[in-house]
């Protein structure tokens, strides 16, 4: 039973004509599936309706062919075609009663239109501002566009009514929005009266939800998204302003779905923004307006929900990656389980699903997305195979998650780790500046398998191939992890580099264990990144908080460049700036000699000699996989030990992000004692129907 304080996150509460059954709510995000694979993306959806979700929301849905993102794939709703796919969407999040809603965008200056090669249409005539700076630029829109799109606003709302949607949300945040482009003077410099004062720049909003109101508004709720502060300067929609919009037109929308400032704000990754930190934005807003108020913040702590509710900030619990992290939230709440929340841990791997158009990650919910394509439940496993031991070497992020879940489908599973303590390489990296969150990867995953009566852990040890072989489990999971190498083999150097030993050098794996001074004053390090994603300027951190006079060199035009992905490249880059860090892009490692690195410059290869005392080693991993291959000589002897198989997972196969070390694991859980497939595709997938030749 859920405790008595939280009652007020399951009071319902209306939204226009319909009521939400409780106060979370999954605001949109787009999940790297879309259009291309409807089904999976309804899947998705249709777990969060079972996790409780009072209020969830499609990703942001193109609503005419006029104004598109590619190549990023979300969802489309350009004709009567694309009904059904979405119908799909919204009958899965009300199957258990969750209202549906559907975020209709009109790009405006953030379309390019690749894809449907019209020209853009935007408030005023500027260049497309995406995050690939494409050389195009928006056609301002005249007074006969303002007309067009007004209605085909209207005709996408009625396709939505007939998808089945509850809620329309109008999209005027992060930049992406046209509400947006015409509410802010950065991106509205019309003269007409649609530009100039707030009231004219509101003309647009004001219009269209009037037009959608009549069209649907009697079964329809509409609802509007904007930024609590564009962070553009003062010209850009400022949290002031923002306030003057909320109250100049108070009642104007069903709801006010307050989002922060560009994307990277809104969804800042844990290493740079606390849970809540939109709180101080937005507090206020809802006394402007007689509308409830929903607002964001990475909420996963029910106390901090409860708070903001009851101290009038807001009236909806705006979720996006803790929805995903944990889609069974406000069940687990409601049923007491507060110690079963799977917190997300802001490592914005999710977003990289968007941002590489492939399909989202998620590192805490290794199910999510693989909900269709997989069948995989987040709270629930297949049924146990014929066998009944497993033993799993390594309690890493790999280890533990296929303990846990071998473990919930009911194996005896025996997990042995090297060291004294659970996590592997999490273990290590929680205590580096900004990813304490992270350690919830481990903390989450202990706290289950401790719940468990069918794991035992053994701790300190080391096993031999012979130790393995001697125990007699039916099944061997090796999750060993792996190391950072010292011989600089990454991209740039595919063999290893000339270091010559009177130069010191640090890998990361040192700088977690510490082996350098505490006190580097006065001394220069180079931190040589040719890893690319966050670990390189974290070392740069860790080293100029030392003390050390940092230079960072790296190949890549960016600093911790794939960060880009999971949209902290910029904060990374600042808070190395702020630092005093001295961050060389462009520039390689050629050589590592007593007393000086020799890099070179990516493009001409011209060589310039730098002066340090040591070298922080950012390559790549090998991976730990001794055991593996003893194992593998003695498979002669393993149907005489009772081993029936024996696999290699996560880091220990082949090294990547935290988030497919615990795919590895879940999978592995998932597939044991399941039939061969053979050549067969692991997952279900959808194929573009054929038109007509
Ligand atoms: C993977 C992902 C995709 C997102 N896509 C959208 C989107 O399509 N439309 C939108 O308005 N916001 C989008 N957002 C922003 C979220 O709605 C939300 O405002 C932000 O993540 C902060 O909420 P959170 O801290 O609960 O994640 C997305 C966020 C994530 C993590
Ligand atoms: S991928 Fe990371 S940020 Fe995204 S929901 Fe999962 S844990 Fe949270």
């Amino acid at each position: 039973m859920r405790d008595a304080k939280y009652d007020i996150l399951f009071e319902p509460l209306a939204i226009g004509p319909h009521v939400a059954k409780n106060r979370f709510y999954q605001v949109p995000h787009c999940n790297g599936g879309g259009y291309r694979d409807p089904s999976a993306a309804a899947a998705m959806r249709g777990i969060k309706s079972e996790g409780g979700w009072g209020v969830i929301f499609t990703e942001q849905t193109e609503m005419h062919h006029t104004s598109e993102i590619t190549p990023f794939i979300e969802l489309r709703l350009w004709e009567d075609k694309d009904i059904p796919g979405l119908r799909r969407m919204s009958d899965a999040m009300k199957v258990h009663g969750a209202l549906a809603g559907i975020q209709l965008a009109y790009s405006g200056i953030n379309g390019p239109n690749f894809y449907t090669k019209e020209v853009p249409l935007a408030p005023s005539a500027l260049p497309i501002r995406t995050f690939t700076n494409d050389p195009v630029q928006a056609r301002a829109l005249d007074l006969t566009d303002i007309r067009n799109l007004r209605r085909w606003f209207v005709n996408a709302a009625k396709r939505s009514k007939m998808a089945g949607f509850d809620l329309i949300c109008l999209y005027g945040a992060h930049g992406f929005g046209i509400f947006q482009h015409f509410l802010s003077r950065a991106t509205n410099q019309r003269t007409d009266e649609y530009g100039g004062s707030l009231e004219n720049r509101s003309r647009f909003a004001r219009e269209v939800v009037a037009d959608i109101r009549d069209a649907v508004g009697d079964t329809t709720a509409i609802t509007m998204r904007v930024s609590l502060d564009e962070t553009i300067g003062e010209l850009g929609f400022s949290n002031a302003e923002v306030r003057e919009f909320v109250e100049m037109n108070a009642d104007l929308p069903d709801l006010w779905d307050l989002a922060h400032g560009a994307w990277e704000d809104c969804s800042g990754p844990s290493r740079f923004k606390e849970e809540g930190a939109q709180e101080l934005l937005v507090k206020g807003i809802r006394e402007l307006s007689s509308k409830p108020v929903v607002g964001v913040g990475r909420f996963t702590s029910p106390d901090v929900m409860a708070r903001m509710i009851r101290q009038g900030v807001l009236d909806f619990i705006g979720c996006a990656r803790p929805s995903i992290a944990d889609p069974f939230l406000p069940r687990k709440i409601e049923e007491g389980r507060i110690e079963d929340i799977r917190e997300c841990i802001g490592c914005n791997i999710c977003i990289t699903g968007d941002m590489t158009m492939s399909i989202s990650r998620c590192t805490q919910n290794p199910t999510f997305m693989e909900e269709w394509r997989k069948g995989w439940h987040p709270e629930r496993m297949n049924a146990k195979g014929e066998s009944q031991t497993v033993l799993v070497v390594g309690a890493g992020p790999a280890g533990l998650e296929a303990t846990r879940a071998l473990s919930l489908r009911g194996y005896d599973v025996t997990l042995a780790e090297a060291t004294t303590t659970l996590g592997g390489r999490v273990a290590r990296e929680r205590l580096l500046p900004g990813l304490s969150a992270w350690g919830r990867v481990v903390d989450y995953r202990q706290y289950q398998i401790s719940q468990r009566t069918n794991v035992e852990t053994y701790f300190d040890s080391r096993l031999t191939a012979e130790d393995v072989l001697g125990f007699g489990f039916e099944h061997v999971a090796i999750a060993t992890g792996s190391h950072w190498r010292r011989d600089g083999v990454a991209r740039q150097h595919v063999v290893p580099m000339p270091i010559d030993p009177a130069m010191t050098v640090w890998t990361p794996d040192d700088v977690m264990a510490k082996v350098h001074p505490e006190n580097l004053t006065g001394k220069t390090v180079v931190v040589y990144d040719d890893d690319h994603y966050y670990m390189g300027g974290v070392m740069a951190e860790v080293m100029a908080k030392a003390g050390a006079n940092v230079i960072l060199v790296t190949p890549s035009a960016y600093v911790s460049d794939w960060t880009r992905n999971t949209l902290e490249q910029g904060a990374i880059h600042v808070r190395l700036d702020d630092l005093g860090v001295d961050i060389r892009l462009n520039r390689g490692v050629t050589a590592i000699r007593a007393g000086e690195v020799e890099t070179n410059c990516t493009y001409t290869g011209r060589k310039t000699a730098i002066g340090c005392d040591a070298v922080v080693m950012v390559a790549s991993r090998l991976a730990e996989d001794a055991l593996y291959n003893e194992l593998l000589t003695r498979q002669a002897d393993w149907a005489d030990a009772g081993i029936k198989t024996v696999k290699i997972i996560g880091d220990a196969s082949a090294p990547a992000p935290i988030a497919w070390a615990t795919y590895a694991g879940h999978r592995y859980a998932r597939e044991l004692d399941t039939p061969d497939i053979g050549d067969a595709l692991p997952f279900r997938r959808e194929v573009t129907q054929l038109e007509p030749a």
